[in-house]
This record gives structure tokens, C-alpha cells and sequence, in this order.
């Protein structure tokens, strides 16, 4: 099959809920392949790595943005990406990332262990009460989604109560991180990037009034700069605010922060806790292992990250000319890069379709690599290290109830609705 149509059928409803068949036949032109004019796709686990790495790729920037996407100052789902870490530059980026990795260090995720213990117990809880009797219980709505918002809260300082919020919106929202999307689905994309923009405005503004130990008033503060006398104005220009240390941020820079930590904190974890508990229960005797063995945990956890990725792919834009997979791309090359396909690269990987916790050096690049390496990284192991031990030990019973319904999305790979029975 040519490159081209590969893609085309990687984009189709078919080609989105199960991947992983295209992604070999991308494999088969080699680890990188040209799929248009300046269009190339990455499939390789060594030139994923690379060009993640490369200083010669950087996201797609706002020149490049006005070039292929015109109009996307317009949207408020675009402009809440692009003016996150997530989608800028250095310097910019290694601004905005500086300001919030002081909350992401490995002392302090560490130190949130009992948090994330006492929710997921919790949880647990629920579900039993929830699924008493055989009745089916959905567990992306009763656990999946609520452990990684109910962390990602707290350490932003979202108040309790408005958590179930942030589902519907997030959800919305991360539609335009898909490779191809269309008018109808960036509205709705848009209108999801909207609430979350209203709602994270009254947080900033109740956090001004009202300041907290928690992330939110850190990025505000950030954000007011420490020499300024007073808080900004309502309708006051968006500038940059130096601060003593000329670390600071802009006022959209600090709701697309906060909008990307809260939305980046659970959509991925949801999906690798949904995506990995379909894989234990397909995989018993391994399960059975963990529930013994819950130090195995974090190789389990790994290759769960690699067998079915939640993030399934990243972009990167050349500024020179490179020579990656054998190939020369000149500068301004468009690159997809595959990491749910690195993730299966046979080279990489023996027998990559086979869910194994025993790989040795699993280093799976579901987090990305180079400068945009994931941030929360650390805290979603953790989470996902807490869960399924817990889970597996908690209800040793858990079983499928009916077939679990993907999402039609490739980006972030995972389930929409996963009923499960939890045999008591
Ligand atoms: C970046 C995956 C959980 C926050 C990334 C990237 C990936 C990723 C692949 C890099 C994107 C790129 O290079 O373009 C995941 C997965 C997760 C997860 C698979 C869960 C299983 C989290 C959590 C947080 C988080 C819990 C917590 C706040 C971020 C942030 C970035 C990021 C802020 C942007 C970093 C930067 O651009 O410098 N994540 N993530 N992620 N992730 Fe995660």
C-alpha cells in the first residue's frame, strides 16, 4: 500500500479505533516515510527518539501556523494549545516549563503517593457499591476518569465540587489534537476550549483574591510578577510581566498553562488506566502475577505504556535540513511522529504485538522525549503503579461486561465506555 493511502486509511474511523495494522504497513516503506511534498511519517522506535531529540525540529510556530492553519487566532481551542509549553519554543518554552516543574519534581510526586492511594481506595469503593449484585459498572466514568482528575486537582487547587466539570470540556477540547479535523469538530473543540477558558479565568481571579499552596496561585504569581504592586486590571492589555527573575507569563499563557496541565493531567492517564486494564484482564495469568507481586508494578506499568499507548502520535517542524531514516527532509518538513508505532518497532522490540512485563529496558516513548518529554510523566506512573495492583487485589473478580467502545480518535487512544462487572 502506498505511504499516502496508508494515512488516508489511518485517518478513517476504521484506521483510528485500531491503528496498529496501518501502522505496519507505514513500516513496511521503512522507519520514516514520505507521505507528500514536505509530509513525512515516522514509524521507527531509534529515529522517533532521534528527532524528538533533534535540535533542528521544534513545534509548529505562529509564522507556520498563519502558513497552514489561517484563521487559528480565531479559535479558542488552537490559541489554548499554541500558547501552552506544550506547543511553543525555547526560549518561550523553557520559560513556561521552568514555572511549573517545580511542582512536578520526583520528591514531590513522590510525596503524593497516599494521596493517590486514598482515592483510588476510595474508588474502589464505589465501584463495589456501584457494581454489588453483578450490575455493570462503567469504569471509565467510575474510576479511570475520576483518580487522574481528582490528583490533577489538587495539585492545581480546583475545588472538589468541580470535577465532573472538566470531562465533557476536556474531552471537546482535545479534538484538536487530532492530525486532521474538521470545521464541525473544531467547533465543538472550540466550545470545550471556552468553558475551560471562562472556568480557569474565576479560578485565577478567586486565587488573586484568595492566595493558596497550590499550583494555580504559583502560575498567577508567575504570571503578576513579583515587583508588580497590584494585580492587573479587568481589560488590561495582555503584556509580558517581568519579574524579578525575568521568568513570567502572559495572561493567555497562563490559562492555556493551566488549561494544558489540567486537560494533559487526566486525558492521558485516563486512557492508560481504561487501555490497561482491558490488557490485564486479556492477559490473566500476568494479572494474577501483579495481584501477587505488586512491586512488579512499575514494568508492568511500562509495558502497558508501550503495548497500547495512550498518546499515539506527536508533530515536529524542521528549521534545516536533516538526514533521518535514511532520508533528506529539507527544512520546513512537516513530520508525524508515530510513538504508538515506535512503541511496536520490531527492531526494538521481539515480538512487538505480544504484551510481555518481563521485556528487560522497556523505555517505551509513550511520554515523548527531548525538550517536550511529558512533565507529568513520574505522576502517571504513579497513578497507574497505585491503581492496578489495588484494582487487582481489591476485586480479584473484575471482569468485562460486554465490549468495551473505543473512542474514534487516534491522538489520545483510549476507551469511551468500558463496563465491567466486579464479582461480588
Ligand atoms: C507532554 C504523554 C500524563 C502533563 C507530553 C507528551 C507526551 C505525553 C507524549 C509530549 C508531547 C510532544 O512531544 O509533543 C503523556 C501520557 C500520560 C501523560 C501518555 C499518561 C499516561 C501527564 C500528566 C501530566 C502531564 C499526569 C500532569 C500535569 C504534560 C505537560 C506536557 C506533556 C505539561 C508538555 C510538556 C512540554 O511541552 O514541555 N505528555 N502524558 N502529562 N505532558 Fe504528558
Amino acid at each position: 500500500m502506498d505511504p499516502a493511502d496508508a494515512l488516508a486509511l489511518l485517518m478513517s474511523p476504521a484506521g483510528r479505533v485500531d491503528p496498529y495494522p496501518t501502522y505496519e504497513r507505514l513500516r513496511a516503506h521503512g522507519p520514516v516515510v514520505q507521505a507528500g511534498p514536505v509530509f513525512y511519517v515516522v514509524t521507527g522506535y531509534a529515529e522517533a527518539d532521534a528527532i524528538l531529540r533533534d535540535a533542528r525540529f521544534g513545534v509548529m510556530d505562529d509564522g507556520l501556523r498563519d502558513q497552514f492553519m489561517p484563521g487559528w487566532r480565531e479559535s479558542p481551542a488552537v490559541l489554548s494549545i499554541s500558547r501552552s509549553m506544550l506547543r511553543t519554543n525555547p526560549p518561550d518554552h523553557s520559560r513556561m516549563r521552568r514555572l511549573a516543574a517545580g511542582a512536578f519534581t520526583p520528591r514531590r510526586i513522590a510525596a503524593m503517593r497516599d494521596v493517590v492511594q486514598a482515592q483510588a481506595d476510595d474508588l474502589v469503593d464505589r465501584l463495589l457499591a456501584g457494581g454489588r449484585g453483578g450490575a455493570p459498572v462503567d469504569f471509565m466514568a467510575e474510576f479511570a476518569y475520576p483518580l487522574p482528575v481528582g490528583v490533577i486537582c489538587a495539585l492545581l487547587g480546583v475545588p472538589a465540587a468541580d470535577r465532573p466539570l472538566f470531562r465533557r470540556w476536556a474531552t471537546d477540547l482535545t479534538g484538536v489534537l487530532e492530525p486532521e479535523i474538521t470545521a464541525d469538530e473544531l467547533a465543538v473543540a472550540d466550545r470545550g476550549a471556552g468553558e475551560l477558558r471562562a472556568y480557569f479565568t474565576e479560578l485565577v481571579a478567586a486565587r488573586r483574591r484568595a492566595p493558596a499552596d497550590d499550583l494555580t496561585t504559583a502560575l498567577v504569581q508567575a504570571h503578576d510578577g513579583h515587583n508588580s504592586a497590584s494585580a492587573p486590571q479587568d481589560g488590561a492589555p495582555d503584556r509580558m510581566r517581568a519579574d524579578a527573575d525575568g521568568e513570567s507569563l502572559s495572561g493567555d499563557e497562563l490559562l492555556a498553562n493551566l488549561i494544558v496541565l489540567l486537560v494533559a493531567g487526566f486525558e492521558t492517564t485516563t486512557n492508560l488506566l481504561g487501555n490497561g486494564l482491558v490488557a490485564l484482564l486479556d492477559h490473566p495469568d500476568a494479572a494474577a502475577t501483579l495481584r501477587e507481586h505488586p512491586e512488579f508494578a512499575p514494568g508492568y506499568v511500562d509495558e502497558l505504556l508501550r503495548y497500547d499507548s495512550p498518546v499515539q502520535l506527536t508533530s515536529r517542524m524542521s528549521t534545516e535540513p536533516s538526514r533521518h531514516g535514511g532520508l533528506d527532509l529539507p527544512p520546513e518538513s512537516w513530520v508525524i511522529v508515530m510513538l504508538g508505532a515506535a512503541n511496536r518497532d520490531p527492531r526494538r522490540y521481539p515480538e512487538p504485538a505480544r504484551f510481555d512485563p518481563w521485556r528487560p529496558q522497556i523505555h517505551p516513548l509513550s511520554f515523548g522525549a527531548g525538550p517536550h518529554y511529558c512533565l507529568g510523566a513520574a505522576l502517571a506512573r504513579l497513578e497507574a503503579q497505585v491503581a492496578f495492583p489495588l484494582l487487582l487485589r481489591r476485586l480479584p473478580g473484575l471482569a468485562l461486561a460486554g465490549a468495551p467502545e473505543r473512542r474514534v480518535r487516534l491522538t489520545l487512544r483510549g476507551y469511551a465506555t468500558l463496563p465491567v462487572t466486579v464479582g461480588r
